[in-house]
C-alpha cells in the first residue's frame, strides 16, 4: 500500500487507535455481511468515524455508534432507511449516523433536540455503581447552526431533517416509520417522552438503542412489564443489555 499523507494506508493506520474497549465491536464490524457496503466501504466509515470523535465533542463510545450503524446497514436497501437519533449533543453522533443512513443506501435521518441542551428538571439518577448523577438545564448544548455545519463538513447533510425543539413538542407531529432510533437523552422523562412517540411508530423488525442503560431509573423503566403493557398494550419486548451495557438494545 502506498504511503503518502493522503493515501488509505493513514487512514486505516488512525484505526489503530480506536480505544481498547472498541476493538471487538469493531471486529464484528468489520466480519458482518451488510450488503450494501463493502469492506473498503466499511473501513472508510471506521476512518471517518474516528476522524469525527478527534475533531467534534463526543459523549458516545466508537463501540456504541458502530452497533447502530451495523442495525441500520442491514435494514438499508432499496426503499431507503428511516433513523431517529433524539439527543444530538454537538453533533458527533449526528455526523455518524448520516453516514450511516448514506452507506446504507439512503434516508432519511431525523434528528430531535432542543438544541439548547437539557430541559429545567429535578431528576436525581444513580448509575450502576450507586453513584449519584444530576444532569443540569443547558447541559450538552449544541446549538442547531452548529449542529447542521458539523454535519455538512464531516456526515451527510441530504439525509437529514432536524425537529428543533422539546421532545415533548416536537415528537407528537411526527408521523414517520422508523426502521433504528437511538435515544441519548440523559433523563427519565425524556425517555419516557421518546418511547412514547417513537415505539408506537417502529416497524416490525425494527431496534431501539438507549445509550441510557448506565442510569438505573431508566433499567427500571424498561424492565417494569406494567409500563409496556399501560402505555402500548404490548408484553414486554426482548431488550438486550439491562444491567451490564450503557447501550441497551430494544427488539420491536
Ligand atoms: C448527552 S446529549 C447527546 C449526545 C450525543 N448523542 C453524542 O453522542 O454526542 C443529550 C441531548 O439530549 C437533548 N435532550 C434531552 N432531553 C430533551 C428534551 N426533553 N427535548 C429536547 N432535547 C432533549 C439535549 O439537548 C442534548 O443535546
Amino acid at each position: 500500500m502506498k504511503r503518502g499523507p493522503d493515501s488509505l494506508y493513514r487512514k486505516f493506520e488512525s484505526i489503530r487507535f480506536l480505544a481498547i474497549r472498541d476493538r471487538p465491536m469493531l471486529s464484528r464490524f468489520l466480519q458482518t455481511t451488510h450488503p450494501s457496503i463493502s469492506i473498503l466501504e466499511k473501513l472508510r466509515l471506521v476512518w471517518a468515524f474516528v476522524h469525527i470523535t478527534n475533531q467534534v465533542r463526543a459523549y458516545h463510545s466508537q463501540a456504541e455508534l458502530l452497533e447502530v450503524t451495523s442495525a441500520i446497514l442491514e435494514r438499508g436497501g432499496r426503499n431507503g432507511v428511516t433513523v431517529v437519533e433524539a439527543g444530538a449533543g454537538k453533533g458527533a453522533s449526528t455526523a455518524k449516523l448520516s453516514l450511516a443512513v448514506r452507506a446504507a443506501g439512503g434516508g432519511v435521518l431525523h434528528v430531535f433536540d432542543s438544541f439548547r441542551g437539557i430541559p429545567c428538571n429535578n431528576e436525581i439518577h444513580h448509575d450502576m455503581n450507586g453513584r449519584t448523577i444530576r444532569f443540569r438545564k443547558g447541559a450538552f448544548t449544541g446549538r442547531l447552526r452548529s449542529v447542521q455545519r458539523t454535519v455538512e463538513k464531516y456526515g451527510a447533510p441530504e439525509v437529514c431533517c432536524y425537529h428543533r425543539g422539546w421532545f415533548e413538542d416536537t415528537m407528537p407531529k411526527f408521523e414517520a416509520s422508523v426502521d433504528v432510533a437511538l435515544f441519548d437523552v440523559d433523563l427519565l422523562s425524556s425517555t419516557r417522552t421518546c418511547l412514547r412517540y417513537i415505539y408506537p411508530r417502529m416497524v416490525k423488525g425494527g431496534m431501539i438503542f438507549s445509550q441510557d442503560g448506565h442510569l438505573r431509573s431508566i433499567i427500571k423503566l424498561l424492565e417494569e412489564r406494567a409500563y409496556w403493557w399501560d402505555q402500548f398494550g404490548v408484553p414486554s419486548p426482548r431488550i438486550d443489555g439491562l444491567g451490564e451495557d450503557k447501550l441497551l438494545r430494544v427488539f420491536c
